[in-house]
């Protein structure tokens, strides 16, 4: 499932929910796209019904790549996650995710995503009854480091290394961590020498130098690239196929198709959904004027002036933002080459 192109790190879209639905497929895949493409988090508890995820099952049935999907589960529920993996895989997906990982309070409290992690022998149970149900595609794992410190995850890799999955995807923060920490790429390294199964490190890879950076440190399979691809949709090209990196007008020309292909329908409902991709497209551009002038409309027109006014040029857009925005935080910093 992982060998997508020989002798190549496989690149897969991270699942990010209220993000990774068909819509944004359709555009990565129109500007070269990953090699894998990962869902939203399908929930699973008492009362779900695996029905019910009109998105989710609208983009695996729909999935216009003719790449590999893969679906991810979050919850705890074991007769629940049988149950849903049992009916998700007789749709065209490759594999079943499962998210341990999830930061977000809501999903916590209901001790499934990250908080599984303080309980490696609960994961233990979920891994051995999903790896036994799901008989059709492959099954997958989506991790972090740890709960709140890093030294967890020796116990985690243990776990890990009982199961026979397909692929394991290692964010390498803890949940503590959410989005603010370096990366723990050795860690990541660990796993991937010793797991017989292939590893994807994730976690700020936001451009061709932080690619192959984080390649070099880790050995993983492949790579997962979540906010980078929301900034940059050009950005698996550009590592895989050394594609030169985008001008302003092409950024532009995906804002607007994002735009496009918001739903609901009603403009101002669009303009606020659009704002939560624009935080990662806008940091530094016009030295923050532009996040600052797009962000404060609420008037579509004025936000397609605003757009139009500071994203016109055919200049190159920077392969990375400002190192010193709140978004992107523990970014690689770029080696001095002529230091010694
Ligand atoms: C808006 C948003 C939604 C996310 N939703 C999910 C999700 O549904 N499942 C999941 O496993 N991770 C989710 N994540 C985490 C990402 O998959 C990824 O692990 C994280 O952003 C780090 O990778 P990056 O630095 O390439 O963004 C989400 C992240 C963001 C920013």
């Amino acid at each position: 499932m992982f060998q997508t192109r020989e002798d190549a790190p496989t690149l897969a879209l991270a699942p990010m929910q209220a993000v990774t639905d068909l819509p944004f497929w359709k555009i990565l895949h129109a500007r070269g796209g990953p090699d894998v493409y990962w869902t939203e988090f399908a929930r699973v508890h008492i009362h779900s019904t695996p029905s019910s995820e009109r998105d989710i099952l609208q983009a695996i049935r729909e999935n216009p790549s003719g790449k590999p999907a893969i679906l991810q589960l979050i919850g705890s529920d074991i007769p629940k996650l049988i149950e849903a993996a049992q009916y998700y895989e007789k749709e065209p997906v490759a594999a079943i995710d499962l998210n341990l990982g999830c930061p977000a309070p809501r999903v916590c409290s209901n001790h499934a995503g990250g908080a599984l992690l303080r309980q490696p022998e609960k994961i233990d149970a979920i891994l051995t009854a999903l790896r036994d149900a799901i008989t059709e595609v492959g099954f997958t794992v989506k991790t972090r480091l740890g709960f709140t410190t890093d030294e967890e995850f020796s116990r985690l890799l243990e776990v890990f290394s009982k199961h026979r999955l397909d692929a394991l995807s290692i964010h390498g923060r803890t949940v503590v961590g959410k989005y603010k920490t370096t990366i723990g790429y050795d860690h990541i390294q660990r796993a991937a020498e010793t797991l017989p199964y292939p590893v994807l490190a994730n976690g700020n890879v936001l451009s061709p130098r932080t690619a192959a950076e984080t390649l070099a440190r880790t050995g993983a399979a492949g790579l997962m690239i979540g906010r980078g691809c929301i900034r940059n949709p050009f950005l698996f090209a550009q590592i895989r196929d050394g594609r030169a990196a985008p001008t302003y007008r092409e950024i532009l020309t995906y804002i607007e198709d994002l735009w496009e292909s918001m739903r609901p329908a009603n403009p101002k409902g669009r303009l606020s959904k659009i704002k939560r991709y624009l935080a990662f497209i806008g940091q530094g551009i016009s030295e923050g004027q532009f996040l600052n002038e797009a962000q404060r409309t609420r008037d579509p027109d004025d936000f397609h002036r605003i757009c139009h006014t500071h994203l016109s040029s055919n200049e190159a857009f920077p392969d990375e933002p400002p190192g010193d925005n709140a978004l992107f935080r523990g970014v690689l910093p770029i080696q001095d080459k002529t230091a010694s």
